[in-house]
């Protein structure tokens, strides 16, 4: 089984530099290499996140590992080829632009791959593999680590094409979850290592509930959080080719907004506060929210805010902020766990 994974390990290894060979230096990547400068990636992050094109062949990858001497049916179960429905061995991520995964000491774990010519779906991922955990998995992780460290903060956007523009603009410490909703692996794993999430998802209805989901995970393991509200239908992507990297980072800097002022924007959208019921279900909520906020100051502002807006005295407020669940210490957290993880530095593990 060990053997196994170093066998599938090497055959990643071995695929990624074929696809980025492929993407920088033969003609059979120009489809791949237009695609990526039309979308504004430089050859320089196309060489730091090994980005690649697999050629629009049914049997490039296949040929390559069967030449290599991998077994096929191993290199399936990896999820680097699939079968076809004729039975035989098949490329999965022909006529693709490929981001390498790799897992957080920068072994690379799998793959995704987005089309370039329209063709549905517009992404294929690989899927749980004995290397493959998605929900344990950030894009970015390996490049970020050293700036996460010493910066003690780490962007989180939605889209693999949004870290490396974000990471080009100046901000190398940027992770994406793999399409899918953060978990609380993904947020324990961040607050080893970062003082500070700054959340940056997609300016749309999806984009801002996933970002009070991963808002919810990240504060209970009690990591401060920050948000940056793009503007409607902008993600870090279209927003860097539309306005400029100079302004992302003015945006990063001079945008940020606090959890709770997220989430008073997040509890009103769609709500008529002139209604009576409306606006004692917000106030409730914010309420409990406030109750849930460990920083002291900030529940006095949110406190005095509310209290302002819909004149309501200060001491009834506070009299009906719900009992705060103490939230452990970061460092309690990481105490708690089993004695092999490492005394200090805690993210060394
Ligand atoms: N995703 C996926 N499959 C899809 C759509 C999305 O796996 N059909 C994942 C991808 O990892 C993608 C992320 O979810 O990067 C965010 O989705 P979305 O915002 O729709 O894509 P973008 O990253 O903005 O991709 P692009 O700009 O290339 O359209
Ligand atoms: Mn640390
Ligand atoms: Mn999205
Ligand atoms: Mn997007
Ligand atoms: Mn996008």
């Amino acid at each position: 089984e060990q053997e196994k994974k170093f066998r599938m390990r090497e055959a990643h290894r071995i695929v990624t530099e074929l696809y980025h060979e492929v993407l920088i230096q033969t003609e059979a990547g120009d489809a791949g290499r237009i695609y990526l400068e039309n979308r504004g990636i430089r050859e320089g992050a196309m060489r730091e996140f090994r980005l690649g094109y697999a050629p629009d062949q049914d049997r490039f990858t296949v040929d390559s590992l069967a030449r290599r001497g991998f077994d096929l049916d191993e290199m399936v179960e990896a999820g680097l080829i699939s079968i076809g429905r004729d039975g035989d061995y098949r490329d999965r991520f022909n006529g693709r632009v490929v981001f390498p995964i790799s897992d957080r000491d920068g072994t690379i774990v799998g793959f995704s791959g987005r089309s370039i010519d329209g063709r549905d779906p517009k992404y294929v991922n690989t899927a749980e593999t004995p290397l493959f955990n998605k929900s344990e998995l950030l894009f970015g992780f390996a490049q970020a680590r050293g700036a996460m460290r010493k910066i003690k903060q780490v962007v989180l956007v939605e889209g693999n094409l949004d870290v490396v523009r974000v990471a080009q603009a100046g901000i190398p410490y940027t992770v994406a979850s793999l399409g899918t909703a953060l978990t609380p692996v993904h947020a324990q794993n961040l607050a080893r290592i970062v003082d500070e999430v700054i959340i940056c998802y997609d300016g749309d209805k999806a984009g801002r509930a996933a970002t009070l989901k991963a808002l919810q995970l990240l504060e209970a393991v009690a990591v401060d959080c920050s948000v940056i509200r793009l503007p409607d239908g902008e993600d870090p992507d279209s927003f860097i080719g539309n306005q400029g990297e100079e302004t992302f980072l003015h945006w990063i800097e001079q945008e940020r907004v606090s959890s709770l002022e997220f989430k008073s924007f997040y509890f009103r959208q769609g709500k008529n506060l002139r209604l009576e019921g409306e606006r004692v279900r917000y106030i409730e909520t914010m309420l409990e929210e406030i109750g849930r906020t460990s920083n002291p100051l900030l529940r006095d502002i949110y406190l005095g805010k509310l209290s302002e807006e819909f004149k309501l005295s200060k001491d009834s407020l506070i009299a009906q902020v719900r009992p705060t669940v103490q939230q452990p210490k970061r460092e309690q957290i990481v105490s708690d766990r089993p004695a092999a993880l490492p005394t200090a530095p805690p993210d060394r593990t």
